[in-house]
């Protein structure tokens, strides 16, 4: 994809305007929520990570993805430092489940931070596309750190009769806490709720709104970092289990590496205890960061939501929810 534009939006944050090559507009069509995952080599490593689209699908002509600065962070920061009109950049086509499903009822958008992306793009777009009542609360460390700001300020004048929008600044209120959450969503409860920021944003959000009643299907996260659950257990430190372990052999790169892996783990459980810096992004099933092929042996995915039919058949597996069904498998990262 072309960049075509570069703005500025925090001291922190920029968005970048994307050209989809000539016939690929329908390959590249997307919901509002959705994501791309780019792929940029720097100094002969190839990094894969993702950004959703803050753009309307509904209202904007180019996709528009936004970025923020992650300390020390190697892909972000290298967008906002050196990625400028013109450049070209490699994207997979868009995927992701943070979507809306339903086509009434109140939509109800919590966002922390850099997680407006996603939201902003849903908002704009229900807002423009039906007549529904949004909700948005959006949560900031301190007034600089707000992205979108005008955007959002001329969203609620214009949909004044069905956009409630609540900035909450940390530096002057504390961290957001359950009671006004409940509060914000009071009466809301056959809403679509969606949700996306800093993990401990996202867990005080889930838990308030399972107190507030709100139907757990209803409610959509959507996770910018790995899930700090998935834990990484080195095989010789694995109590025994009835099932006998796997083994893997993995290749990353020039690194080869084998060795046991405890029966139900995944694939990139087993490489991380190997060692390998192997790719991953959400870990969740929907970005295809991890992918790789299983070249002997097979492997079955928990979730997935991001490869094709045709390139599960030529084996290729997310790592992050493939678990071994054989005694031995050879893992392949391309
Ligand atoms: C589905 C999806 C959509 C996303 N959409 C956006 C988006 O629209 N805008 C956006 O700015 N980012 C988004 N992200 C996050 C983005 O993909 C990168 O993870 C992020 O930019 C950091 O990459 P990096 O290469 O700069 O940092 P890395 O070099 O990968 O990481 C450096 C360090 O920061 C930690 N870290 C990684 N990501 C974060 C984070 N988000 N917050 C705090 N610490 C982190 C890492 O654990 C590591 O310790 C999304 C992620 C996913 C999975
Ligand atoms: S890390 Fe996103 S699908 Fe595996």
């Amino acid at each position: 994809m072309k960049v075509t534009a570069v703005f500025r939006e925090t001291a922190d944050t920029t968005s970048f305007v994307l050209d989809v090559p000539d016939g690929l507009s329908e390959r590249y069509s997307y919901r509002a929520g959705q994501f791309l995952t780019f792929r940029v080599e720097l100094d002969g490593v190839t990094h894969t990570r993702s950004y959703s689209m803050s753009s309307s699908p509904l209202l904007d002509e180019r996709m528009r993805v936004t970025v923020k600065r992650v300390p020390g962070g190697v892909v972000s920061n290298w967008m906002n430092d050196v990625l400028a009109p013109g450049d070209e950049i490699a994207a997979t086509v868009p995927t992701g489940s943070f979507v809306v499903g339903g086509d009434d009822g109140e939509v109800v958008a919590f966002a922390g931070g850099s997680g407006i992306t996603p939201v902003l793009s849903i908002v704009k777009t229900v807002l423009a596309g039906s007549d529904r009542r949004v909700r948005l609360l959006y949560a900031n460390r301190d007034r600089d750190s707000v992205i979108f700001q005008r955007e959002l300020e001329e969203l609620a004048d214009r949909y004044a009769d069905r956009l409630a929008m609540t900035f909450h600044d940390d530096s002057e209120r504390g961290l957001l806490g359950p009671e006004t959450i409940r509060a914000f969503a009071d009466g809301s409860g056959q809403g679509e709720f969606f949700v996306c920021g800093p993990e401990p944003f996202m867990d005080c959000v889930r838990k308030a709104l399972a107190e507030a009643g709100a139907e757990e299907a209803r409610v959509r996260f959507e996770r910018f970092t790995p899930a700090s659950t998935v834990a990484v257990e080195p095989p010789e430190q694995t109590p025994p289990e009835q099932a006998p372990p796997v083994r893997v052999s993995i290749r990353l790169g020039r690194q080869d590496v084998s060795g046991e892996l405890r029966a139900g783990s995944t694939l990139l459980q087993g490489a991380r205890a190997l060692g390998l810096r192997a790719p991953s992004s959400c870990e969740s099933g929907s970005c295809a960061t991890c992918m790789a092929r299983v070249v002997e042996g097979s492997a079955r995915m928990r979730n997935n939501e991001a490869l094709t039919p045709e390139e599960i058949d030529e084996g290729w597996v997310l790592t992050c929810q493939a678990v071994p069904t054989t005694p031995s498998v050879r893992v392949v990262y391309e």
